[in-house]
């Protein structure tokens, strides 16, 4: 019985949602390790549209358990949000959604010294979602931070206190005039936000290895990408959480000898939401046809995603760092109307050639892409559920991946739809899906 993380392996938004959804009849649980409701992962299936951020994605599939882990920084309003909302699309998870009594609690307070930092940095902003995310962590690290089970705490007001005098002497800094509530304002919200979540909450470490024994097999569901990772990723332009592979064992306390595989999700071109350094970026009339075929436009925050060729450097190294037994390759559709692709196969920096990912701002933001030039296969690609329908070219291209990648690309999505999904038959994905595969060609 097979226990696999899903990772994205580029800069968020590969389509992890979909993936996710999609191989949820082989799992028995869905899990969130790391991030909050920064992510937004998007489920399409037949005339249903759903868009989920703190949320695992399993809640969809009645009988499914879904798991907020002890990684994340869980925001109690935007929760209680988010379960209104599925609850009114009629979607029912009494008894089957938890949520670690160690998960860090996102106050407001976090947002408002998030959007300070951001307008006070004017031009060299990180550009995140302005939702809390990076001071809910620090506070965290900073062991000042409050846990779910905290929320409960005799001497929660105390806590606060110093949460909020931590936050406000930031802000003042920072030359932000917002006031906050007082403990004893929070206290109030913290206790009732606590009661209406209190059926949900768990020690989720001894329910997950207890599943785990018992035989279940869990989805370990990726938020961001690697490259937006806090020790891997394109730092500072990262978000504050391991979003790689290994933020699965920690953000859970699911051992590492209890996790039998990974799938990463890549798009078959490359986009980023944000400032950083991207070195395949296309700011040109390419690059808006891209934002434009791709509906390339955030699904948390509505703003207009940075564009670019595929560069297979980025994606070297996002499986270096995840080591994934399979790809889901997304969105091949979107590059259906192109003569060429170009694909980013190296850097050239000061006359020298990198083929692997360098650590530092300066040289990912002047360093040029060489790029190699694959023939368009200018023909509908959309909906096609066979590998062998798929158009010569398109399958060069993806062949073309798999060998610089080093790993199977055994899914390819050819639309937003749970439907619209290639599944090749390589012994990997029967090892990952423990012998059900049938049941997700069934429901797909
Ligand atoms: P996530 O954050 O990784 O789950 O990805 P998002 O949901 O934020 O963004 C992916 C977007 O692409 C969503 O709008 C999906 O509906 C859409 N999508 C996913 N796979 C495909 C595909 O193969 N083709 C097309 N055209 N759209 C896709
Ligand atoms: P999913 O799970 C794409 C980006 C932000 C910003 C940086 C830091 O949908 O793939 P943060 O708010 O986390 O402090 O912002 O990370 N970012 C994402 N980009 N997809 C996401 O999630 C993201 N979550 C955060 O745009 O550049
Ligand atoms: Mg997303």
């Amino acid at each position: 019985m097979a226990n696999v993380v899903i990772v994205g392996m580029q800069w968020g938004d590969e389509g992890k949602g979909k993936i996710v959804d999609l191989l949820c009849p082989a799992f028995d649980g869905v899990v969130r390790y790391q991030g909050g409701h920064n992510a937004g992962h998007t489920v399409k299936f037949r005339d249903q549209h759903f868009s989920l951020q703190l949320i695992p994605s399993g809640i969809l599939h009645s009988g499914m358990v879904c798991v907020l882990g002890n990684g994340m920084v869980v925001a109690p309003d935007a929760m209680l949000s988010e379960l209104a909302r599925l609850y009114e699309a009629g979607v029912r998870f009494d008894g089957r959604l938890f949520v670690s009594n160690r998960a860090h609690v996102l106050l407001p307070c976090h947002a408002i010294l998030d959007r300070a930092r951001e307008e006070a940095q004017g031009a060299g902003r990180i550009g995140t979602t302005a939702r809390g995310i990076g001071p809910a962590y620090e506070g965290k690290a900073s062991r000042y931070g409050l846990r779910m089970v905290d929320l409960f705490a005799p001497d929660l007001e105390d806590r606060l206190r110093v949460l909020l005098t931590r936050i406000q002497a930031e802000l003042a800094s920072l030359g932000s005039s917002e006031p906050l509530p007082s403990p004893a304002v929070y206290g109030d919200l913290c206790r009732e936000w606590g009661e209406k979540l209190r059926p949900s909450l768990r020690d989720t470490e001894q329910l997950l290895n207890g599943w785990i024994k018992e035989g279940k097999c869990l989805l370990f569901e990726g938020a961001q990408g690697s490259l937006l990772d806090i020790d891997h990723g394109t730092y500072p332009y990262v978000t504050s959480s391991n979003s790689t592979t290994g933020g699965a064992c920690t953000g859970t306390g699911v051992p590492p000898t209890r996790i039998d595989g990974a799938i990463g999700v890549l798009k078959a071109y490359t986009t980023r939401v944000g400032g950083g350094p991207f070195p395949s970026e296309l700011n040109d009339a390419t690059g808006e046809f891209l934002r434009r075929r791709g509906n390339e436009f955030g699904t948390v925050t509505g703003r207009p995603r940075r564009c670019g060729w595929l560069d297979t450097v980025a994606a070297r190294y996002g499986q270096l760092l995840n080591g994934v037994d399979a790809v889901a390759l997304t969105k091949l559709d979107v590059l259906d109307d192109f003569d060429e692709i170009p694909v980013c196969v190296g850097y050239r920096l000061g006359g020298e050639t990198l083929r692997n990912f360098p650590p530092d701002r300066r040289s990912l933001e002047t360093a040029e892409p060489i790029l190699r030039t694959f023939k368009g296969w200018k023909t509908p690609t959309v909906g096609i559920l066979e590998w062998e329908d798929l158009p010569r070219e398109a399958r060069d291209y993806i062949d073309f991946i798999e060998g610089e990648i080093e790993a199977p690309v055994t899914l390819v999505s050819t639309g937003p739809r749970r439907e619209e999904t290639i599944l090749r038959s390589h012994g990997s994905l029967d090892r990952l899906t423990s012998g059900r595969l049938g049941r997700v060609l069934e429901q797909r």
